[in-house]
């Protein structure tokens, strides 16, 4: 399609832009936090699965749909299939991007307050701290959560009004290889302690035996959380990508570089879970009341714990960036109003959902919907079924409105490139992913074993 859109600058800075959006908390907070509550191992391997077999055909699907329609997540459902219902994949993007990223902003708010305890010297003040009763003192504490929450999100507020986000860009360009580098150190002292093995074994031998439907779909959600799937995040980001762009290849890479850094986190986590007696299935604090013992076995603990946690609310803020921005762009859109208005809409409504987030780690830890609390229900609706739902549709929706041969000659650059595995590729994404996702919400729901009963 004709247009005039601005593009990426180079291969590289797609690739790096893609990766912001994509590495954040999701690989290195929530995949050993969900890791621990799924029983380990077996988690694991069906969330390498799912990425390989459903992550990388879903996100060359969206990548598709965003640089053949140059528009953005509602906008290009408009535009291939006008005047159809398909656009609704779109808004339940939108939805579910203001809905992560309301307790996203919380937990991004936890690493400022890493931060700024490092920098005050009251993390590391005296040996014999338990750091999960320091976690616990701050997650009930009314305020100081909430207003690190305000904090972060008036921070992404800024990025997104001021368009200094190219800044952010190139900034993380030297940000990200030093989170990688940190990341390696880590696991390095990690698997040194006393006692590591046991948490090697919990992190890459499977026991089948914990294997449920529930484990099924955390792996599932967990894949489309961490590769930003299934919300037409990256289908805003592919409009953007140049004509020359090698899509196939930068969903493996993409994919590739996102699963090295959730296994390197788990690598630092768990050995260290298991060292300090720290329950794997703690919860969403896991990796913050684990990480400060692991720091305070290194020398110059605060030095390496300040590095770590600004960097990891870097990594964070790329995310929130892209979040924010596919509502901010909506409302702009959909409400003709100004960019700084539809922007001051977004993080107000945010901010509100944040508070009881943040307050269900502590005043509200009592108040459950079905057993979750309100932080719990929230990423269960978003993660494990909003986005594998967009995905799924996302898939059905290329595989039966668009002409093969224009999805060939988009994905191979108008025959430039080669896409050996395009067969493949469309069978996965015609009928693997939809019936794979399509039976792991029906087992969930506990219908599958209803369905089988009938034959
Ligand atoms: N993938 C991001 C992470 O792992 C989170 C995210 C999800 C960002 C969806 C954008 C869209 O932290």
């Amino acid at each position: 399609m004709a247009d005039n859109r601005v593009t990426f600058g180079s291969k590289l800075g797609i690739l790096l832009a893609t990766v912001g959006c994509a590495v954040g908390l999701g690989s290195i907070w929530r995949f050993p936090y969900m890791l621990g509550t799924n029983g380990g191992a077996a988690f694991l391997l069906v969330y390498i699965l799912f990425m390989i077999f459903l992550g990388i055909p879903v996100m060359v699907t969206e990548f598709f749909i965003g640089r053949y329609s140059r528009s953005n997540t509602v906008g290009s459902f408009k535009k291939l299939a006008p005047g159809t219902k398909w656009c609704w994949i779109g808004y339940n993007g939108i939805l579910a991007a203001f809905l992560i990223l309301s307790y996203y902003a919380v937990i991004s708010g936890w690493t400022l307050e890493y931060v700024w305890q490092t920098l005050s010297g009251n993390l590391y003040a005296s040996p014999d701290v338990d750091y999960g009763i320091h976690f616990e003192a701050f997650a009930s504490d009314v305020f100081r959560p909430i207003f690190w929450t305000a904090f972060f999100i008036g921070l992404t507020h800024f990025v997104v009004v001021s368009g200094v986000d190219k800044g952010i860009e190139r900034a993380s360009k030297i940000m990200m290889p030093l989170l990688f580098l940190i990341l390696i150190v880590m696991c390095v002292r990690s698997v040194t302690l006393p006692n590591s093995e046991a948490g090697l074994t919990y992190l890459f031998k499977p026991d089948f035996s914990k294997l449920t439907s529930s484990v099924v779909l955390s792996a599932l959600g967990q894949a489309f959380f961490s590769l930003s799937l299934g919300m037409g995040c990256l289908i805003t980001y592919s409009s953007y990508f140049g004509k020359e762009t090698n899509m196939h290849k930068t969903a493996w890479e993409v994919t590739i570089i996102n699963t090295v850094v959730a296994l390197l986190a788990g690598i630092m986590i768990f050995p260290a879970v298991f060292s300090f007696g720290i329950a794997p299935s703690a919860g969403a604090e896991l990796v913050f009341i684990t990480l400060p013992n692991v720091f305070e076995q290194l020398p110059f603990s605060n030095l390496w714990s300040l590095v770590f946690y600004i960097l990891l609310a870097m990594a964070a803020l790329t995310s929130t960036i892209s979040l924010h921005e596919v509502s901010t762009a909506y409302v702009l859109e959909e409400f003709h109003t100004t960019r700084k208005k539809a922007a001051w809409i977004v993080s107000i409504g945010v901010f509100i959902l944040g508070v009881f987030s943040s307050l269900s780690f502590g005043l509200m830890k009592e108040v459950t919907i079905n057993g979750l609390t309100f932080f719990e229900a929230l990423d269960y609706l978003t993660a494990k079924i909003m986005l594998p739902l967009g995905g799924m549709l996302t898939c059905i929706f290329v595989g039966t409105r668009i002409d093969k041969k224009i999805l060939k000659q988009e994905l191979t650059n108008n025959g430039t490139i080669r896409f050996r595995l395009f067969s493949i590729y469309v069978f996965f994404m015609k009928f693997v992913a939809p019936i794979a996702i399509g039976i792991v919400f029906l087992n969930e729901l506990g219908l599958l074993r209803e369905l089988m009963k009938l034959f």
